[in-house]
């Protein structure tokens, strides 16, 4: 059994659990069809459980693109028996997934971005620098690219772009040489050669501070394996495209970068675009969404000393008020 399995069975804890569910309750109503959750990040199914506790008319449309996360979260829910639809998918593939199923709307929808706890806590899924398994960091494990391939394939250039832009690692260049130097000698493939590499590639004075000096560069190529900011960006769109006035998002975000997409996302549909030079607002420059957030929420002193996950993530929501067009 590996330490994610235990912490599934110790009972995990969904992150901002009750303000997530606090949100989301009032765009669960009956409108002459049950109402839509639909949970783009299953994960293990926490908030998903909770929803659907909270709501015995609530029927979730879920997905993950980790197979593991489904077999997982497909247990955990099957009391709920035909309320749940689980689908193996990228969450930029909802207007697919909900044309196939017939579902015109969702009224909720939660984005918990990210890797799992389970994906970060088994060591050979090769996410973690603190254990020593192969360069893999797929989510989906029947996607092609991982970071392997990364790590040894890409130029140096685009290396030490994904580091900068990825990692914010402002030694990018010195650790893309410095895994450059090393994969012609032989292939970089485990977690604990990479993170090696990094300490090493970095200035020493630099090295006894801001924690673990492999944080950046495996968060960096995790998000390149998984193309997860394109995807992202992509798939918000769609997942807003898809709730009908009075439908509500919620988004946790784990780093800056994503959180700034979403935020750039939603400020752009909450803003009354009327031309300035006009006396009046236009009615069809109203926004169509408003922020149910003011900034991004952070969670409780409490939350993070318990949960550790929960110490970088920042949650934005929002609520259709008119309809696209
Ligand atoms: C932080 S966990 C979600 C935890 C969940 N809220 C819970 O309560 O158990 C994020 C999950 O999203 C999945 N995921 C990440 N990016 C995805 C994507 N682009 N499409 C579908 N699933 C994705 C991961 O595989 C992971 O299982």
């Amino acid at each position: 059994m590996t330490v994610g399995d235990h912490a599934a069975e110790a009972g995990h804890v969904p992150v901002m659990l009750d303000r997530v569910l606090e949100l989301l309750a009032p765009a669960v109503r009956v409108t002459g069809r049950a109402p839509v959750y639909l949970d783009g990040t299953l994960g293990m199914g926490g908030h998903a459980e909770a929803m659907l506790a909270a709501h015995p008319e609530l029927r979730l449309i879920g997905l993950d693109r980790d197979t593991t996360a489904l077999e997982r979260s497909a247990r955990r829910l099957a009391r709920f028996g035909d309320r749940v639809t689980l689908e193996h998918a990228v969450y930029d593939e909802l207007p697919a997934v909900l044309d196939r199923l017939g579902v015109p709307a969702v009224d909720a929808a939660l984005f918990d971005l990210g890797v799992s706890s389970p994906q970060l806590d088994e060591g050979e899924r090769g996410f973690a620098y603190s254990y020593d398994a192969p360069l893999d960091m797929r989510m989906d494990r029947t996607q092609r690219l991982t970071a392997a391939e990364v790590v040894n394939g890409y130029p140096p250039a685009e290396l030490a772009r994904i580091l900068r832009e990825y990692g914010e690692e402002r030694f990018a260049q010195r650790i893309a040489a410095a895994i450059v130097r090393e994969r012609e000698r032989a292939p970089l493939d485990s977690t604990a050669r990479l993170a090696d590499l990094v300490r090493t590639a970095i200035p020493a004075a630099t090295r006894r501070t801001g924690g673990n000096p492999a944080k950046r560069t495996f968060q960096a190529l995790r998000i390149e394996v998984n193309g997860e900011l394109e995807i992202w960006r992509r798939a918000l769109p769609a997942a807003l495209d898809a709730l009908p006035v009075g439908g509500r998002i919620v988004v946790l975000s784990y780093h800056s970068l994503e959180d700034r997409i979403t935020k750039q996302a939603l400020a752009a549909l909450t803003a009354d675009t009327t031309p300035p030079e006009l006396p009046v607002p236009l009615p069809e420059h109203q926004p169509r969404f408003r922020l149910l957030t003011r900034g991004a929420e952070l969670p409780s002193g409490a939350e993070t000393e318990t949960n550790p996950r929960a110490g970088s993530v920042r949650l934005r929501a929002a609520e259709r008020v008119r309809e696209a067009r």
